[in-house]
């Protein structure tokens, strides 16, 4: 049994797999053409933060798979009422096949893993977002081809994003040039890559985008460092992607951001809804990917 709880828990054959196959049943959801591999399973959402696209993409995902859904918080369920973590994994995987899990620390959908008879996908912890990024490299690949060899530039917070970015590149072969605000800087342990071979820090937000391929950036405060909004405001002013900075990327640069964007903080409203933006195409492939990545969980490769 296999769980997805940070990027580098599939290997680069298995995301070959995973992006053709997400090409696959995006085509047949655009054709109307019927894609039942999971008739009958149920998947259970826990979110202990807040969510549009995660919820929406697995659940919209999950129910044209021909499966059902099962969406709990910690406001409705023993979750918020102090249930050990580890008795709710025991009796979610009694009843269900898959499990998402929204929440805070890594070590909380560690411990719910280890006590789960059925695969735990991260639908975002404090640490990491492993299927923004599946969704963020397959759109990619949609718009330019093969990320192998190239620059992808990360401006702003060395957060859950951020940290999936570096395993990324550590393990797809491309590289990243972050620029974050001092303080508030990427962790390579924090980010679990092996080496800093993949990445590049920069102090200037623009040398960063200089050749980049791709930009991308995120929120300047992250959900569950609400309390920190104000000094964060204040740090991060120079980390706003400009016109400039997609300027300074290499020709056709693409601008993505796993929204929900602040336009006029993080990011500029004309490169957001600018010619370099592809964010609605990467929400959107989040379906798509992740009914392939469920899928794959559940019964491995398919040819069907
Ligand atoms: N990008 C993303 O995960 O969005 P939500 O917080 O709306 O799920
Ligand atoms: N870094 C953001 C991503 C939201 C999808 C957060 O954790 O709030």
């Amino acid at each position: 049994m296999k769980h997805y709880l940070q990027f580098k828990d599939l290997s680069a054959p298995e995301y070959a797999y995973l992006f053709a196959r997400a090409a696959l049943i995006k085509h047949k959801f655009k054709t109307y053409e019927k894609h039942h591999t999971l008739l009958d399973r149920t998947l259970a959402m826990i979110f202990e933060k807040a969510s549009t696209r995660t919820r929406v993409s697995f659940e919209a995902g999950m129910y044209q798979l021909g499966g059902s859904v099962v969406h709990l918080t910690t406001g409705d369920s023993q979750l918020g009422r102090a249930e050990p973590i580890e008795d709710s994994a025991r009796v979610i995987s009694r009843m269900t096949d898959i499990v998402m899990i929204r929440t805070f620390e890594q070590t909380k959908i560690e411990r719910f893993a280890a006590h789960s008879r059925v695969p735990v996908i991260n639908g975002l912890t404090n640490e990491f977002h492993p299927c923004q990024v599946l969704a963020d490299i397959f759109t990619y690949i949609e718009h330019r081809g093969s990320i192998v060899g190239k620059t992808v530039a990360w401006v702003g917070d060395g957060n859950n994003m951020a940290n999936t970015w570096l395993q990324a590149a550590d393990l797809l072969g491309f590289t990243v040039h972050v620029s974050t605000p001092r303080g508030y800087e990427v962790d390579q342990a924090i980010a679990g890559v092996r080496s800093a071979d993949s990445y590049r820090v920069f102090t200037d937000p623009l040398q960063a985008c200089r050749g980049a391929d791709l930009v991308t950036t995120d929120v300047w405060t992250s959900m569950g460092f609400e309390a920190e909004n104000a000094t964060r405001l204040q740090a991060f002013t120079s980390w706003r992607v400009s016109a400039a900075m997609m300027a300074a990327g290499a020709p056709g640069a693409l601008f993505m951001h796993c929204l929900p964007a602040h336009r006029g903080e993080e990011v500029d409203a004309e490169v957001i809804d600018g010619p370099h933006s592809v964010v609605w195409d990467e929400a959107e492939n989040r379906m798509h990917v992740q009914k392939a990545l469920m899928e794959y969980l559940l019964r491995g490769k398919l040819k069907e």
